[in-house]
């Protein structure tokens, strides 16, 4: 008869699997002996369980050998489930066997080491518990990106990374040789989801984005991931709906999904869940006047920074849609509003608790006249933008979207202090190995 097939480690923890035999494999997490008895913590994708092993169960050799395995060796372990009030879990396996796959060399991490070091070590250090709860959280989040576009009818599309346009201005494109002619790397995917709605109608990319900014702030990557959507007869109050609606659903559904990770990583899955609709909407004049009562003084035209946006949200649990930002802060493609030239119709929305923009929304400009002069205004060249002027010319309708920053969403739902734990092999300035 051949052996039984191997389970998942989370089986140990069934209601029925008490007294059954399982075989088990996956990677150690630690070990310690004492008095001829073995414990291993024994994980893989779907948990941990500790495994006890006596030497006279298992004989000499094998025992010795389980013995001397190194943190992160793997092996396959054969026992029964049982019942053990000093395990973590209440349970623990009880192995009569135990095979090694690789016992591995002295694994190089351990605690109290820099950031730095792990930061070299990443593609270990990632093998963490820690980090393990990170990118399930986020692979839970895109899912539920995902399905929402899903029931909403806005359809997947995948744009192209590199391009011979540098699209939101060109200051910060990653440039390349592209066979003697200048290539960009794509910083945003937006002018292409605006030439794929017309056939369409609602459409979203999930694409890296790249941006050669020297920020080294802690909500910087030079590569993240860009999720943009781009929407057909879609005005500015229905685009601030959609994307209110959207984070909600999310949010929620993360919680639902995910709610031993979230605790696990110092995010009370109650906390999303308390977060409904509506979301506070505020004027850029609006906000410049509450932060001056705040302390912090910004004149109309200026920028806000990251203490701004951290004054602005630093007191509150739900994220803030700051609007109508003047005109020269943003981007060309922006609708200038039509009842105050001064400023666009578009939003940041703001993540709570201090954490900053996680989001850029607009309403895209119709006329032609305007884009041309905003395009000269940035300093690129009108001729360039020629194929996205040609939207404007065949059948131009209202239409609307945004650009939502993975990380930086992962970066407030996870409170991190740091944007680069939120993706497994972080890109900025002064770092893009390993
Ligand atoms: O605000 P941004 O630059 O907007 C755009 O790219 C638009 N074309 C999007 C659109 O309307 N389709 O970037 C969108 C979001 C930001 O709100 C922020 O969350 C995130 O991307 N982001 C960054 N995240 C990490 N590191 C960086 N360097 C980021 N720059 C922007
Ligand atoms: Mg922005």
């Amino acid at each position: 008869m051949s052996a039984p097939a191997f389970s998942p480690v989370a089986r140990a923890f069934a209601a029925d699997a008490l007294g059954t035999t399982l075989r088990l494999r996956g990677w150690v997490l630690r070990t310690r002996s004492s008095g001829g008895i073995l414990f291993l913590v024994l994980r893989d994708h779907t948990g941990a369980v500790q495994v006890t092993a006596r030497r006279d169960a298992l004989g000499e050799a094998a025992f010795d050998a389980a013995e001397h395995v190194q943190i992160e060796g793997s092996v396959t372990v054969e026992g029964t489930v049982a019942e053990d009030r000093r395990a973590p879990d209440g349970r623990e396996v009880r192995a009569s066997r135990i095979d090694v796959v690789d016992s591995g060399e002295p694994f190089p991490i351990f605690t109290d080491q820099t950031e730095e070091f792990l930061l070299d070590k990443r593609h270990l250090a990632i093998r963490s518990q820690e980090s393990v709860a990170i990118f399930r959280v986020k692979a839970q989040l895109l899912r539920a990106f995902r399905d929402f576009f899903d029931r909403e009818d806005v359809l997947e599309m995948t744009p192209p990374i590199l391009s011979g346009n540098a699209a939101e201005g060109g200051a910060e494109a990653f440039q390349f040789d592209y066979f003697g002619r200048p290539g960009y790397l794509s910083q945003t995917a937006q002018l292409y989801l605006e030439a794929l709605l017309f056939p369409h109608e609602r459409v979203y990319a999930l694409t890296p984005s790249f941006r050669a900014e020297k920020s080294r702030t802690p909500r910087h990557l030079t590569e993240f991931l860009n999720l943009e959507v781009e929407l057909a007869w879609c005005d500015f109050a229905g685009l601030l709906d959609f994307i209110e609606r959207m984070f909600v659903d999310v949010l929620h559904s993360v919680a639902a999904h995910r709610p031993k990770e979230l605790k696990a990583l110092g995010r009370p899955p109650e906390e999303l869940l308390a977060i409904e609709a509506p979301f506070e909407r505020l004027r850029y004049a609006e906000a410049i006047e509450r932060l001056a009562k705040l302390g912090f003084p910004v004149e109309f035209g200026s920028d806000l920074g990251t203490a701004e946006e951290r004054a602005l949200t630093l007191e509150s649990k739900r994220p803030l849609f700051v609007t109508h930002y003047p005109r020269e802060l943003k981007a060309f493609y922006m609708l200038q509003s039509r009842d105050d030239p001064r400023v666009v119709e578009a939003s940041d929305l703001l993540g709570p608790e201090g954490y900053g923009e996680i989001v850029g929304a607009s309403c895209r400009e119709t006329e032609i006249a305007r884009l041309e002069e905003r395009i000269g205004q940035i300093g690129a060249k009108v001729d360039e933008y020629q194929w996205y002027l040609d939207l404007r010319r065949h059948g131009n309708v209202p239409h609307a979207g945004f650009g939502l920053g993975v990380e930086r969403v992962m970066r407030w739902m996870l409170r991190r202090e740091h944007i680069r734990d939120t993706t497994p092999f972080p890109r900025t300035p002064s770092r893009y190995t390993p």
